[in-house]
Order: C-alpha cells, then structure tokens, then sequence
C-alpha cells in the first residue's frame, strides 16, 4: 500500500488559485548604503546614535547590504519560489532635502532593483513609507509638522512617476501607529519623544493626510492598472470563546481600539467615539482633509502578529485579558502568539468596513537563537508559528473573507529597530559579519506551500 492511500492530503489544507504568496522587507533594515550615493540621514540614523536607544548601539550604516546584493537576494527568491516582493523605497534617497530636489542616484538604484525583479519574474509590492522620514524634516517638526503633508505628496508624486511603468501594486504607509505613538507618545521609536496625547493624534492626522495623498499621486500617476492601500497593523482582541457574547465584546474592543486610523479612512470622518474617546486632545482638523483622507483604495494590507484576548463580563462590559507569565512568546516581549489573530483581525476588519480586498503584508515571528548548526538552521519554532497562524488564516478564506494574499516577514534576518541585529525574524539567515545568506529550514518549507499551495 503506497503511504499516500495510508495518509491521504487534506484537502482543506488548500489555498485559493490565484492566492498571492510573497515576502515583505523594508528599506531601512535591509539595504544599508545608509549615507552612499547621495542619500541623507533618516531618523532611524539620527536616533541609533543616540546611546540606549538601539540595542548594542547598532546602526543602519550596513545592514544586510542589500544595496549591494540585491541580485543575490532576488536569486534566492527564484530558489525558494516566491514570486511577490513587497520592499519599501527610501525617502531619504530619493529626496535628501525633504523637498522637491531628485537624488537621480536613488532613483536609478530602485530601476536597477525594479530590473532586477522583472528579470525574474518577481511582482512588486511597493511601500512608499516605512520609517525612515528624512531627519531633516523632522527638525522641522516631523510628523508633528503639517508641513509634512506636502512634502510626502511631492515625494509619492516623483516616486509614483518614475516608476509607474514599472510598478502596479503601491502601499502608501506602514503601520501608522508605530510612527506616531510609538515615535512621539511612547518614544520607543525614532525620534523617541513623549509628546503630550493631542500631539500624538495630530501626528496621527497628518499620516491620513498622507496616506490619502499616496493614494492620490498613484491615481494620477500610476497608470490604469495600478493598485493602491494602506497597511495598518490594528490592535486585534480575540474572543475567547465562540460564545456571541464574547464574539460581540471582541468586535465592541476592536472598534474602539481603531478610531484612529480604520474609522476615519473608510467612514471619511473621525466617528463619535473618537471624539468621545479623545475629548479636548482629538486632532485639529482642516475643512477638506477627509475628502483626500477617504479616497477609495483597492485593498487593505494587514500587519497581523499578535492579538489580545477579551471576553463579556457578567455586568455586560468587555474584560481585557492579560497574559499569565508562561503564555507562550516569540523572543519578542511584545509577541505572544495568538493564531486566532489572523482569524479574527481579517474578520472584523471585513465585517465592519468591508475593504475590496485584503492582504496580509505581514506575518513572522523573531527569535534571538537561530544558530548554525552543521551548515543548517533547524527553526522548527518558526516553522511552527507559520504554520499554525496559516490554519487560521485558511478559515478566514473558508469564511468567505476576501484575504487575498500572505507576505511573509521577513525574507533575511535584518534590523529590528530599537532591538537592532539581535532579534531575527528571516527565513534566511544573514550571518551580518560576512554578508552570508543561508536559508533556514523555515524557508524550504514555506517554499514547499508555495510550491504545492497547501499547508504542508
Ligand atoms: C513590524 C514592522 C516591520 C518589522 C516587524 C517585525 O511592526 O512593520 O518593519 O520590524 O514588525
């Protein structure tokens, strides 16, 4: 008897057809190059140098050198079978001055990646903004400054232009939160202030303003066939039971966790709740902002890791759960692992603001022990953390959600922010001494559902 009829497939273990399957990486930690060919200091550059703010002191100076080996990177993406890079262009090297002055060098190095891929035969996914706000606006008032507003739309104009031809799929920003209330609220990123709460949502107005006029520049620029959204990474309370009780506390917690930046994107105004949540310290707003805050996008892109669990309480409010010590975590304090994330962020986000699409832009898992051991990495404990949040996302399609897609973060081990070298998160180990690339074992079996679009 051949195995196969002693263990047949599971069949429910597939993904749709035309399921987009990819890895995401971003400027500022992977390429490095961080003051080569014209680019100018970005306040991730400024910030790692200031001493206790990244771990050991490191900088962006070289990272993965990526700016240097990116066709080596792209031939591992052809052996590994992956067929949709998401990566993020650099503002600081396309405009050093934080104004309408092009760095030709910058652009003609993203020609040269763009060629490259194509060569390939290898998608684009292009994120206009990931971080790295060039320091010299930022000593203008950074994201505090509406003045930022104009300058990003000149930026996404040049950047949607030159490449246009040979990019569809465009993301405007990253993660808002992290650049607002983690860089001017909590100051655990660059800058690092501790602004009071109202500077905190004004920062957070001005990156909608942007966001919309990401989206406005590739409606203009980018050519009929070009796609365009936002990738958000919102808070995720996961009821702990299927009981409608909990199922509603949990859409009640996600609703409120979002007012910032979910709301007013696809309800073109900041909601009642976020006046009653904000009060005094709501931003200020200026009379057409939410006609170009609410222009409609083609999908939603997701950052899903981690999630919280909430149940209704016997008085009819909703309990927030915390995590006992021994709930199990990535190396990451932040990243308990919650699978059912990647069920229940889809779901809620479809349900209350039904984008045309949505992907998943990012999903991974760092550990600080991915050592080599006779030339190979054997991180099951990434492999496993895949695998199990993928079961859930596979329900989230069975559902009938329109999750269209996966990109995997990230594809090399690179620099995690304030936890510089020392947290890795690629399916590729990068030995950062000697540039070395070398697949883990979570890398041949990514490559392996890719390959077979099914769970393995
Ligand atoms: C996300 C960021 C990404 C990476 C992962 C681990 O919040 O978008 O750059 O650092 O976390």
């Amino acid at each position: 008897m051949s195995p196969h009829s002693v263990y047949p497939a599971l069949s429910s273990h597939c993904f749709p057809r035309d399921f987009i399957w990819g890895v995401a990486t971003a400027a500022p930690q992977i390429e490095g190059a961080a003051f080569l060919d014209g680019k100018s200091a970005s306040t991730w550059d400024a910030f790692c140098r200031v001493p206790g703010k990244v771990l050991n002191g490191d900088t962006l100076d070289v990272a993965c050198d990526h700016y240097h080996r990116y066709e080596e990177d792209f031939d591992l993406l052809v052996k590994l079978g992956i067929r949709h890079y998401r990566l993020s262009i650099a503002w600081p090297r396309i405009c050093p001055d934080g104004d309408h002055r092009v760095n030709q060098a910058g652009l003609a190095f993203y020609h040269r990646v763009f060629d490259a891929l194509a060569s390939r035969g290898i998608t684009p996914w292009v994120t206009l903004y990931h971080w790295d706000l060039p320091q010299c606006l930022e000593e203008q008032g950074g994201w505090r400054n509406r003045a930022v507003v104009k300058a990003f739309a000149s930026y996404a104009d040049i950047v949607v232009r030159a490449f246009a031809g040979k990019v569809k799929n465009w993301i405007t920003l990253n993660e808002i939160s992290c650049f607002t209330r983690m860089a001017y609220g909590t100051g655990r990123k660059a800058p690092g202030l501790c602004e009071p709460e109202q500077v905190v949502n004004q920062t957070y107005h001005h990156a909608l303003l942007c966001h919309g006029e990401g989206v406005r520049a590739v409606r203009e620029h980018g050519g009929l066939a070009a796609k365009v959204g936002l990738t958000d990474n919102p808070s995720i309370p996961v009821p702990v039971s299927t009981s409608e009780q909990d199922i509603s506390a949990a859409a009640e917690a996600f609703g409120e966790d979002n007012i910032r930046v979910l709301d007013p994107i696809h309800h073109g105004h900041y909601t009642e709740r976020y006046r009653r949540l904000t009060g005094k310290n709501g931003a200020a707003c200026e009379k057409d902002d939410f006609s170009l805050i609410s222009l409609p996008t083609d999908f939603l892109g997701l950052n899903i890791y981690w999630g919280y669990f909430v149940r209704a309480s016997c008085n009819g409010t909703v309990e927030r759960m915390d995590f006992p010590a021994s709930y199990p975590r990535t190396s990451s304090p932040w990243h308990a692992l919650v699978p059912q994330a990647l069920h229940w962020g889809p779901r809620f986000v479809h349900g209350l603001y039904a984008p045309k699409e949505i992907l998943i832009t990012e999903h991974g898992a760092g550990y600080d022990d991915d050592v080599i051991v006779d030339g190979e990495i054997k991180d099951l404990h990434r492999r496993d953390c895949l695998r199990t949040y993928l079961r859930e996302m596979l329900d989230t399609i069975d559902a009938g959600v329109p999750v269209k897609g996966y990109f995997l973060w990230s594809l090399l081990d690179n620099f995690e922010w304030q936890d510089g070298y020392l947290r890795r998160f690629g399916i590729v180990h990068n030995d950062f001494n000697t540039q070395r690339r070398t697949p883990k074992l979570s890398a041949e079996w990514y490559a392996a559902v890719i390959a077979a679009n099914r769970l393995q």
